[in-house]
């Protein structure tokens, strides 16, 4: 295994309305702004990690309409490899994000030609999966292609189940560490048939109970929970006055994946991610909003 990153991923076209406040269910509010931005997670993650001096390969596919170049747009400022970036016929992965005054979003996912990544998409870039020192997987291509992917893998893997996929046992075991917010953390202990604790810190302990070499638990504003064969304890996040949450936990797994490709310990990566994070929350967008390391990330509050 190598020295840069390899994204497996999702590439999309954001499409961003702001307004005050969410509609409920049949309501209708007046919007403020409307913004096509890149995202995807994976492109996401890529962007992040890239932006903060990594190297990395990202493997995904975008559609032949007019989003495709908006969607590789930052990717291709950033420096990202993009030599195993498809162009296929059909669609690119579209989502359509509502941010609130509060900065919470909902968003909703067409995944256009991220559906169209086959296992054998991905066997085709096995050299450069092979080659990675880390390889970065989510929840937005299909499972099978994704656990084909983690199969390849010779390096360091980061699975962020967001959102929770049927990732075969053995495929998401591999996962060192595995991300997950609470939601997702707990899904994944249900979907094994495990019963779910209460509380933040029993579920990641569940987690390592499945065999897990190492898990981190995103807690948004409240920070994380890192957990492996030495223990398991809560980073706290800085204070930040939120604008815009989009794309804030896939700046998080990017920076830990730039982190953690230099062999720096779990958790003095999961601390400077949490500020990355952070850093991301203060402006509106996902990418538009991710740090250099000429920017300067909110100070880590005090134990
Ligand atoms: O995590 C944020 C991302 O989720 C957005 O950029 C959107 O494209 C969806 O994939
Ligand atoms: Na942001």
């Amino acid at each position: 295994a190598g020295s840069g990153i390899v994204v497996v991923g999702s590439i999309n076209a954001d499409l961003v309305v702001t307004a005050d406040r969410h509609p409920r269910p049949g309501e209708t509010v007046a919007g403020r702004s409307m913004t096509v931005l890149p995202g995807g997670k994976g492109a996401n993650q890529a962007v992040a990690a890239a932006l903060l001096g990594a190297e990395v390969a990202l493997v995904g596919a975008v559609g032949a309409d007019a989003y495709a170049d908006v969607a590789l747009s930052l990717l291709t400022t950033a420096g990202v490899d993009l030599r195993a970036v498809r162009r296929t016929d059909g669609a690119t992965g579209l989502a359509v994000i509502q941010v609130a005054g509060d900065g919470e979003n909902t968003i909703v996912v067409l995944p256009g030609a991220n559906a169209g990544m086959t296992p054998d998409l991905v066997a085709a870039s096995a050299g450069t999966i092979r080659a990675a020192g880390v390889v970065v997987v989510q929840g937005e291509l299909p499972a099978d292609t994704t656990a084909a992917a983690v199969r390849l893998a010779t390096g360091r893997v980061i699975v962020n189940l967001a959102p929770v996929i049927a990732l075969d046992r053995a495929a998401l075991l591999r996962a060192d560490p595995l991300v997950v917010n609470e939601h997702e953390g707990a899904l994944v202990l249900e979907r094994f048939g495990h019963p779910v604790a209460a509380d933040h810190p029993g579920v990641v302990e569940g987690l390592l109970g499945l065999g897990f070499a190492s898990v981190v638990m995103t807690l948004g504003g409240a920070g994380a929970l890192v957990a492996d064969g030495g223990g398991l304890h809560r980073v706290p996040a800085p204070q930040v006055a939120v604008v815009d949450t989009t794309g804030a936990g896939d700046a998080f797994v990017g920076a830990l994946a730039a982190r953690l490709v230099t062999g720096e310990p779990l958790d003095d990566a999961v601390r400077y991610a949490v500020r990355v994070g952070s850093y991301a929350v203060r402006r509106p967008g996902a990418q538009p909003s991710y740090p250099t390391p000429a920017d300067a990330l909110p100070a880590a509050p005090r134990a």
